[in-house]
C-alpha cells in the first residue's frame, strides 16, 4: 500500500492518503491502495475510521488530471466506476468514518469526503467541484452526494460555477461539522472518534445502517427498518450491560461488541 498508510490507534483506524508531491491526487494506483487499506481494516477491533491526506496542504486535490487527460471514453467509464466502487465501499463500511479535511478537497477529494459520515475541516480547507471547468462532470459521486448533503440548489450552484468553498463557508452550508486550526485537526478528530468508539458498537453500526439505508427509502419502510434494528440491539450483551447499569444507578462496564 505505497500510497496509503494505515495506523491503528486503539479502537480508531487512521487512513492517510500519501501522495504528497501531487497533493494526494487519486490515480488508479492510489485508488487500489485506498481500497486495500479499507479492506484490511479489522472490524473486530476498530470502531471508527479517520481518513486524511498527507502533508499540510491537501486532503486530496482531486482525481489525477494528468491521467484523465488522455483517457478514452471507455477508460473514463472504467476510471469513474473504479472511484465510485471504492468510495461506495467507504460509505458502506459498517463503522463510522470521519474525513479529516486538512487542505484542498477538490473534485475527487471533495467526493471522498462526502463518502465519509462526518467531515471535520482545518481552517485552510478548501472544497469544490472544479470538473465543469475541466470539461467533465464530477465522476466519483459528487453530483449525487453533494446534493444529498448540502441540498440540491446549493450543490447545483457550486457544480455549475466550479465555486470554491472555504472552511467557514463549508460550516455555514452544512458541508462540514466543525472547523479547527490545522494543528488541532487530528487531535479533534481523534477526540470525536473516541466519543463514538466509547458507545455500544453494535448500536452505532445499526444507527449508521438505519440512517444510510433509510435515506433511500420511503418513510414507512424506513421506520420499520429502524424498528428491526432497534429490536436487534435488544438482543445484545452491550444493551443489557448499559440498561442494567442505568437501572442500578452505576456506570456500565466497557462495551464488548456482543
Ligand atoms: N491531478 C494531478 N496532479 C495534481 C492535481 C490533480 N488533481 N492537483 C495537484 N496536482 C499536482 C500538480 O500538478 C503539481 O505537480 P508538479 O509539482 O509535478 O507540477 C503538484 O500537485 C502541486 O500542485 P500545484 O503546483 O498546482 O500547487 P498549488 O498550490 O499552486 O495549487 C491547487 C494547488 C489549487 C490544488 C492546484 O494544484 C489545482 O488546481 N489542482 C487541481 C484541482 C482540481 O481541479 N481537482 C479536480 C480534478 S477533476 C476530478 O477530481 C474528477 C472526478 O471527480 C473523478
Amino acid at each position: 500500500m505505497g500510497y496509503v498508510k494505515y495506523e491503528q490507534k486503539d479502537l480508531v483506524g487512521v487512513v492517510t492518503i500519501d501522495r504528497e508531491k501531487a497533493l494526494n491526487a487519486l490515480n488508479t494506483e492510489v485508488l487500489a491502495d485506498l481500497e486495500a487499506a479499507v479492506d484490511a481494516i479489522d472490524l473486530g477491533k476498530t470502531r471508527c475510521v479517520i481518513i486524511t491526506g498527507a502533508g499540510q496542504k491537501a486532503f486530496v486535490a482531486g482525481a489525477d488530471i494528468g491521467a484523465m487527460s488522455t483517457m478514452t471514453k471507455e477508460q473514463g467509464r472504467v476510471f469513474s466506476k473504479r472511484g465510485n466502487d471504492v468510495f461506495r465501499k467507504i460509505e458502506s463500511l459498517p463503522i463510522p468514518v470521519i474525513a479529516a479535511v486538512n487542505g484542498f478537497a477538490l473534485g475527487g477529494g471533495c467526493e471522498l469526503s462526502l463518502s465519509c459520515d462526518i467531515r471535520i475541516a482545518s481552517e485552510n480547507a478548501l472544497f469544490g467541484q472544479p470538473e465543469a471547468g475541466l470539461g467533465i462532470t464530477p465522476g466519483f459521486g459528487g453530483t449525487q452526494r453533494l446534493a444529498r448533503t448540502i441540498g440540491v440548489g446549493k450543490a447545483k450552484e457550486l457544480i455549475y460555477t466550479c465555486g470554491k468553498v472555504k472552511a467557514d463557508e463549508a460550516l455555514k452550508i452544512g458541508l462540514v461539522n466543525a472547523v479547527y486550526p490545522a494543528d488541532q485537526l487530528m487531535d479533534e478528530c481523534m477526540k470525536l472518534a473516541g466519543k463514538i468508539a466509547r458507545n455500544a458498537p453494535i448500536a452505532v453500526r445499526q444507527c449508521k445502517k438505519a440512517i444510510n439505508l433509510g435515506l433511500q427509502m420511503d418513510i414507512d419502510t424506513a421506520v420499520s427498518l429502524e424498528a428491526e434494528l432497534f429490536s436487534f440491539c435488544l438482543d445484545t450483551k452491550d444493551q443489557k450491560n448499559a440498561m442494567t447499569a442505568f437501572c442500578e444507578k452505576r456506570k456500565p462496564d466497557p462495551f464488548i461488541n456482543e
